[in-house]
C-alpha cells in the first residue's frame, strides 16, 4: 500500500483490507503515536463534511502530523477559476499526502493520475468513498466477530448512496448475502449489481423495510441524498420514505447491528440510540482508526 492512492475500494486487495483493518485494531488500543511528525497532510474538502473530515485531521493530529487544507473551496483560487489539475499539482508541493472530498464523479481518479503524491478519496459525488467502507468493515467485523457469510440490509438512498456503492464491492469479498431496500426511483446501479454478480452472490431487492429486518445481521440505514436530486420536489415526496421506528427492531436478531455513515436526517427514529444495536456514533469513532492504519500504511510508517 506503500504511496498507493486509495480511490475505489477494489484499488486494494482484500488483503490489504484485512491489513488496514488489522492496523486500526492496534490504534484502537493506543491512538497516540508519534510516529507522523515529519509529513504534512493536506485535506481539501471542495464539499460539506463533518465526519471524514475531522475523523482523518483526529487521526493525523493523534499521530503528530500537521494538516493543511480548507473546508470549502469559495475561499480557495478554484473561486478565480484556478482548475483542479493546478490545485492538485500545487498543494503537492506542501504535502506528503492529498485527502480530498470533491461533487465531481471521477475527479479523485483524476487527481490520483497527475498527482506526485498518493491521493486518498474521501468521497467523490455518488461514486465511491472507500475510507468510509473500511470503517464499516472494521465495525461489521467488531460487533460480529466476522465478515464472512452475513445477510447484510441496505436501506435508503443506494442509487446516490456513495458508502452504500464501496460497501456493496467490498461485501462482495466476503460471500455476502444482499437485502437491497429502496424505492423504485432510487435503486442501486447495475454497475453496482454487476460486482454481486460476477461473484454469484444472492441479492434481493424490496421497497418494504419490515421484509428484511428479521433478516439482517446488519441494517445498513442511509440518508436520502438531497443534494444529488435535480427536482426538489421529487426530494420532498421521497425524503422520509423510511424511517426506522423502535417497535421495528423489536423481533429483529440478537446479533443485530443498526448501522449509519450519518449524517442522519429523519430515518432513524431517536428512540431507536437507546438500543445496544444501535451503533452509529461508534461506527463514526472507528473512523479515527481506521483513518490512522490508513495513512500509517500509505506513508509507510507501518
Ligand atoms: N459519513 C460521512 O461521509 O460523513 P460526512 O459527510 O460528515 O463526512
Amino acid at each position: 500500500m506503500k504511496n498507493k492512492s486509495l480511490i475505489s475500494i477494489n484499488d486494494y486487495s482484500k488483503e490489504d483490507q484485512l491489513k488496514i483493518l488489522e492496523v486500526a485494531e492496534e490504534f484502537e488500543k493506543k491512538p497516540v503515536q508519534n510516529i507522523l511528525q515529519d509529513h504534512v497532510i493536506a485535506s481539501l474538502f471542495f464539499e460539506p463534511s463533518t465526519r471524514t473530515r475531522l475523523s482523518f485531521e483526529s487521526a493525523a493530529n493523534r499521530l503528530g502530523g500537521k494538516i493543511v487544507g480548507f473546508s470549502e473551496a469559495s475561499n480557495t483560487s478554484v473561486k478565480k477559476g484556478e482548475s483542479l489539475r493546478d490545485s492538485i499539482l500545487t498543494v503537492a508541493n506542501y504535502s506528503d499526502l492529498i485527502i480530498m472530498r470533491n461533487p465531481l464523479e471521477g475527479s479523485a481518479r483524476f487527481a490520483s493520475e497527475i498527482s506526485p503524491v498518493p491521493i486518498i478519496n474521501a468521497g467523490d459525488g455518488s461514486n465511491q468513498h472507500p475510507t468510509q467502507t473500511l470503517l464499516d468493515l472494521y465495525s461489521i467485523k467488531k460487533t460480529q466477530n466476522k465478515l464472512e457469510n452475513l445477510h447484510v440490509a441496505f436501506i435508503g438512498d443506494l442509487k446516490y448512496g456513495r458508502t452504500v456503492h464501496s460497501l456493496v464491492i467490498a461485501l462482495c469479498n466476503f460471500n455476502t448475502t444482499f437485502h437491497l431496500v429502496s424505492p423504485q426511483e432510487l435503486k442501486l446501479p447495475s454497475s453496482v449489481k454487476m460486482f454481486i454478480k460476477e461473484k454469484n452472490l444472492e441479492y434481493n431487492q424490496y421497497v418494504d423495510i419490515e421484509d428484511v429486518t428479521e433478516k439482517a445481521d446488519v441494517l445498513y440505514m442511509t440518508r436520502i441524498q438531497k443534494e444529488r436530486f435535480s427536482d426538489p420536489l421529487e426530494y420532498e415526496r421521497i425524503k422520509d420514505f423510511y424511517v426506522l421506528r423502535k417497535n421495528m427492531i423489536e423481533n429483529t436478531k440478537e446479533n443485530l447491528t443498526i448501522m449509519h455513515p450519518l449524517p442522519r436526517v429523519n430515518e432513524i427514529e431517536i428512540e431507536v440510540d437507546k438500543s445496544p444495536k444501535a451503533y452509529y456514533f461508534q461506527q463514526a469513532l472507528n473512523g479515527v482508526y481506521v483513518r490512522q492504519a490508513l495513512i500509517s500504511l500509505i506513508l509507510g510508517l507501518k
